[in-house]
């Protein structure tokens, strides 16, 4: 495995985020500040060629998973032309190619975007509750999120991963509903422990924590059942015996991963982010664009790599941390 991409406490990072888009159809206000964020100028995004470019260079280094995100990365117009470029290099090495999204307008588009090679989606949802979604989003569109699950199921995304993240005092009174909304549907419903970032406002009141959450479902499902997690994945798996889904909890905050972090970013402005936490980032676009050889680019990362920390600094203070909104990380 490339030296480029292992850190010095050995993590190997086989696996890209790469945001397409600081833009979004939604407005959630876990994810950016009701005044909305500040875009970049249109030639500080990264264009498809350099994406694609970018790709190549992680996969050559043994990089084995790309997930899209943004902003929406649906999005970008050219996202078809992206999964496609994508799909190219699996005989490079390229195993899976992911997106995470909001999904209000997947549906449509998703018989296309299987066809270019997409095999894996994460979409959001936070509400069963139709006016919820749009007091959470501030945004309509919950009928179409339900549309695209099924749309999905349909094509055989499997597992299907929902994104729910929870919120005191908004959803965290629909936890078991989301439980059972699994009895009949094949999804893997992953509740997320709210996280501070940039604008979003977060505070400890708002924050429902993994054993708080599990103990609730447990009064409901005693027989609540354990599965087992893959080394990466950053959800904790549970099932309720006999229905067709199963549940998971991402516990960024009360009971970190960062140990088994296989992870690296690029933003949609072309920056380098080796944590989703802090902003310690440097220009990937720049490097490029000053027409740094794949060599010297490999050193740019390399030295990021490097620089990356055993863990994140934890709750307290994580939420006093500079960090850009969410929605310009892409999760
Ligand atoms: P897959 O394992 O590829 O399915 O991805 P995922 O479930 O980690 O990613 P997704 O984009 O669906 O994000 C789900 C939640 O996990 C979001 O709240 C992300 O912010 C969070 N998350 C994703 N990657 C990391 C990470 O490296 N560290 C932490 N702390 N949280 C992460
Ligand atoms: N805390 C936890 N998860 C978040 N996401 C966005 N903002 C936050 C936050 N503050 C999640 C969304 C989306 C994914 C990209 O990140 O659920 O599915
Ligand atoms: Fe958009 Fe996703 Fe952020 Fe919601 S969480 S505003 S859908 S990027």
């Amino acid at each position: 495995f490339s030296d480029f991409l292992t850190d010095i406490f050995g993590r190997q990072h086989t696996y890209l985020r790469i945001s397409l888009t600081e833009k979004c159809n939604l407005r959630c206000q876990y994810c950016m500040p009701e005044e909305g964020v500040g875009l970049s100028p249109k030639d500080h995004i990264l264009t498809t060629v350099e994406i694609l470019k970018l790709s190549r260079l992680f996969v050559s280094e043994g990089v084995t998973k790309i997930r899209l995100t943004g902003g929406e990365p649906l999005v970008r117009p050219d996202i078809h032309q992206i999964i496609e470029g994508l799909n190219e290099l699996r005989s490079a090495g390229l195993q899976h190619i992911g997106i995470t999204t909001n999904a209000v307008t997947l549906a449509r588009r998703l018989p296309e975007l299987k066809a270019a090679g997409l095999d894996q989606i994460n979409l959001s949802l936070d509400t069963l509750v139709p006016a919820k979604f749009e007091f959470i989003t501030r945004r309509k569109g919950h009928d179409r999120v339900l549309k695209a699950i099924d749309k999905a199921l349909e094509l055989g995304y499997d597992p299907l991963k929902i994104n729910c993240v929870v919120m005191k005092g908004v959803n965290d009174d629909e936890i078991c509903d989301f439980v059972a909304f699994t009895e009949n549907k094949p999804v893997d419903v992953r509740f997320i422990e709210y996280m501070p970032f940039g604008g979003n406002k977060w505070n400890t009141k708002k924050f429902v924590s993994y054993p708080e959450m599990l103990s609730l479902i447990h009064e409901r499902w005693p027989a609540l059942q354990k599965l087992s997690d893959k080394p990466n994945d950053t959800s904790k798996a549970y099932k309720v015996p006999g229905y067709a889904g199963q549940i998971g909890f991402i516990t960024s905050m009360s009971n970190h991963f960062c140990g088994t972090c296989n992870r690296l970013r690029i933003t949609a402005d072309g920056n380098l982010k080796v944590c989703l936490h802090g902003n310690s980032e440097i220009s990937l676009r720049d490097a490029m664009r000053q027409g740094n050889s794949d060599d010297e680019l490999l050193e740019v990362i390399g030295a990021a790599v490097k620089r990356k920390k055993k863990q994140h600094a934890g709750m307290t203070n994580l939420s006093k941390m500079e960090n850009r909104p969410m929605i310009l990380i892409g999760g």
